[in-house]
């Protein structure tokens, strides 16, 4: 009833309202909670980080340690929850299993329905943190048929992280201080991002006042996409595509332009942006300086900066706006780091949690919140009748 604007994709749509995350796209600015994402990329950590923009505020020392330990102590999945990765076939896609197993953990949360102000809250936050740090390690322990790694209550997130991926029995894995340094960036800079897809996904179902972890696990159905956080995966699949043919990069760049081919320039383009990405100015820096320190010449890294001079230089991309977004560079990163490429979109999942996990706080502190219930312009048929199934 009524008129209903249409707005394909959401393109001019506020859906809401929210403190989290301030972009200006086109001055390429980003600020959780008004701080500059440079100044956090320098100075702060995931952790501090995942408080911020949860709580609002960067935590006292005592915060600090109380959801560091809240992160260690709640590290480990149920007895359950392990018997369910052997239900997996060997070849599953680490993102199934991580949507799935964010759900299945909900079974397992006694207090799930009572988070009734911010210190049950970062309990839930925290396990829900954790949880994920170990399903995603234990989804690629499974793919690749090694032993689940339990997490060690000895270290901090992303070390803790890197052990439960990269121990295999017997031989200890300690990361270097670089590849934890770069993690942490890698996830610092994917904390928030105010309504893209996935963040939209998790409050569209936290608005049926759904659960924390019901929301997220749909959350991570939603970044799966080549378009939103599968882009990564897709990078790292155009770099290489282009190294292995041979192709030069201006041809490539000529198909992409041909609109019939359907190809687009992975991890280029925004829908908020009009101007660089900022967290691709940071991650291009970081893999360049991570490769230098680890005596590493990655090729993708050659290809992946001449691409981008080439689409700085062409028209097509210059008239369009599309510069480099978050995904053109970081996969450089996460193959140094020895992460494989299935996994780049978990790492973004993670990476992301606590954007959800505040979003999906902003609707359900707020009394006023409405259920999300889009309206449609309906297009089908409107006056048919049934027909019996031998008269069809
Ligand atoms: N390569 C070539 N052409 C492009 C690209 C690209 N990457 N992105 C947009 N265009 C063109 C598009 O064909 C259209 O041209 P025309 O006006 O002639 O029809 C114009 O630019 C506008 O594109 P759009 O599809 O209306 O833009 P959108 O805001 O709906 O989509 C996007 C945004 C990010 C999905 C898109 O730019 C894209 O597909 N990029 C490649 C995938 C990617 O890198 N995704 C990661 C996004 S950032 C992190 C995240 O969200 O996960």
């Amino acid at each position: 009833s009524g008129y209903i604007t249409l707005d394909e994709g959401y393109g001019n749509t506020g859906s809401c309202r929210s403190a989290i995350t301030y972009i200006d796209g086109d001055q390429g600015i980003l600020r959780y909670r008004g701080i500059p994402i440079e100044e956090l990329a320098e100075k702060s950590s995931f952790i501090e980080v995942a408080w911020l923009v949860i709580f609002g505020t960067l935590p006292s020392k005592a915060d600090r340690d109380r959801f560091s330990d809240l992160l260690s102590e709640h590290s480990a999945l149920p007895t359950g929850m392990l018997k369910h990765f052997e239900g997996f076939p060997p070849s599953a896609h680490p993102m199934a299993i991580l949507s799935a197993m964010i759900n299945a953990q909900s079974a397992y949360e006694p207090g799930l329905m009572q988070i009734d102000d911010d210190a049950s809250l970062e309990v839930a936050a925290a396990r829900l943190m954790s949880k994920v740090r170990t399903i995603a390690a234990a989804s690629y322990k499974s793919s690749v048929g090694q032993p689940i790694m339990h997490p060690r209550y000895d270290m901090r997130y992303v070390e803790n992280f890197l052990h439960m991926m990269f121990t295999v029995p017997n031989r200890p894995y300690e990361p270097a201080p670089e590849v934890a340094k770069a993690l942490n960036l890698f996830l610092l800079l994917h904390a928030d991002h105010e309504q893209n897809c996935s963040t939209s996904t998790v409050r569209m179902v936290a608005s049926s006042q759904a659960n924390m972890f019901a929301s997220c696990a749909a959350g991570v159905c939603a970044l799966w996409g080549p378009l939103h956080g599968g882009a990564n995966v897709a990078v790292i699949e155009m770099l290489e595509f282009i190294k292995e043919s041979g192709m030069p990069v201006s041809e490539y760049m000529e198909k992409v332009k041909d609109k019939d081919s359907r190809l687009r320039l992975m991890g280029f383009g925004h829908r908020v942006y009009k101007n660089f990405d900022p967290r691709s100015k940071i991650l291009k820096k970081a893999a360049d300086d991570m490769l230098e320190q680890m005596d590493v010449d990655d090729p993708l890294l050659h290809i992946a900066l001449e691409v981008e001079a080439a689409a700085l230089a062409d028209d097509y991309f210059v008239e369009r706006k599309l510069y480099p977004n978050v995904d053109f560079y970081s996969g450089i990163i996460l193959r140094a780091i020895g992460i494989p490429v299935d996994m780049f979109t978990v790492m973004f999942a993670m990476g992301r949690m606590p954007g959800w996990i505040a979003n999906w706080k902003e609707i359900h502190d707020d009394p006023k919140s409405r259920i999300y219930r889009p309206r449609q312009i309906y297009t089908g048929p409107v006056d048919q009748h049934w027909v019996p199934r031998d008269e069809r």
